[in-house]
């Protein structure tokens, strides 16, 4: 972002594309000697507003905003879409830049995985055991995937704060503990799903989606909706779970899970605890995998 020397206006000049470590440490140097705040922003590309409102948000935040654009192999198990995950990198740059990144961190997977790359970082336990952590379904292997890139993305950017979207709401638990149980220095900022006007929820992945299944797709979003206001008209959790069920099942969904959890822990929850809780679901829709989640909030007293 630069000043528009006439107006004073801030106008977003197209981000800078690095490829390299090594470039990318050059580049950030400057900025950190003179202690300006380092955003980062992980993504696998293939942008649309739900990364664009974290790169706002970065950019409101920080001096510097660093976008990583990056199919992570080691986060997609052998039988998923890691060939055919949408790619647009022309694109991306544009909308980054639209966005006020200043920085695009872009390299092939030999940068980040070279030959005899054999450290990984792992949160065990409850947190990647359960939901898409089930070995049934992504399993605990998918979240070690996403747990080691954005490590070395943590050190090789060294970001002040670092933003994901509660989208993966999982994904954003399973990051928060990793950086505190490594104590890594970085603020992590989770951000409020984007959804379409409709209600999906947006995807990287909704271009998998035929005519009649997009329409379909709207059942997960409603479903949740559904599962907050019942739970919390009736006072009951269950009541909620199965008034979204009906839902799912009015569009011929079959749920792989819908389940309330703790919000932080991701433990199990049988009524409203009083604490934030968690309701996930997954299902497949034609060619696509999408997940959903609400989080219904303790009511205060
Ligand atoms: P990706 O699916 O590209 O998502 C990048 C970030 O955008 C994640 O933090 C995700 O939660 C957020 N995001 C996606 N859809 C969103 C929506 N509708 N509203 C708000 N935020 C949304 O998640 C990944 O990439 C990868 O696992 C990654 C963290 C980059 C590691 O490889």
């Amino acid at each position: 972002m630069t000043l528009n020397s006439l107006t004073g206006d801030t106008v977003n000049s197209a981000a800078r594309v690095v490829r390299g470590i090594d470039e990318l440490r050059a580049a950030l140097a400057p900025a950190r000697r003179e202690g300006q705040t380092i955003g980062l922003v992980p993504t696998m590309g293939f942008l649309h507003e739900g990364h664009v409102s974290l790169l706002r948000a970065a950019r409101a935040d920080c001096d510097l905003v660093v976008m990583s654009l990056f199919v992570n192999p080691t986060q997609f198990g052998p039988n998923e879409d890691l060939d055919r995950y949408p790619r647009d990198e022309e694109r991306d740059l544009r909308l980054a830049s639209e966005a006020g990144t200043d920085i695009i961190f872009a390299p092939d997977v030999a940068e980040l995985y070279p030959d005899g790359a054999a450290t990984a970082v792992e949160v065990t336990g409850g947190l990647t055991s359960v939901l898409d952590g089930d070995p049934e379904r992504r399993g605990p292997a998918h979240f070690r995937g996403v747990t080691t890139i954005v490590a070395k993305l943590f050190n090789i950017v060294g970001p002040d704060v670092a933003y994901f979207g509660q989208k993966d709401a999982q994904q954003a638990a399973v990051i928060k503990r990793m950086v505190r149980d490594l104590d890594f220095p970085v603020r992590v900022e989770v951000m409020p799903i984007v959804r379409e006007e409709d209600g999906l929820a947006m995807s990287s992945r909704n271009v998998y989606l035929e005519p009649a299944d997009r329409i379909r797709a709207v059942a997960l979003s409603r479903a949740l909706a559904a599962a907050e206001q019942q739970a919390l008209a009736l006072d009951s959790l269950q009541a909620g779970l199965d008034a979204a069920r009906i839902e799912l099942a009015a569009a011929a969904i079959e749920p792989e899970y819908l389940e309330a959890r703790d919000a932080e822990t991701l433990e199990p929850v049988e009524g409203l605890t009083g604490r934030p809780i968690l309701i996930a679901v997954a299902a497949r829709v034609g060619g696509a995998r999408l997940i959903d989640n609400v989080v219904i909030e303790p009511l205060g007293d």
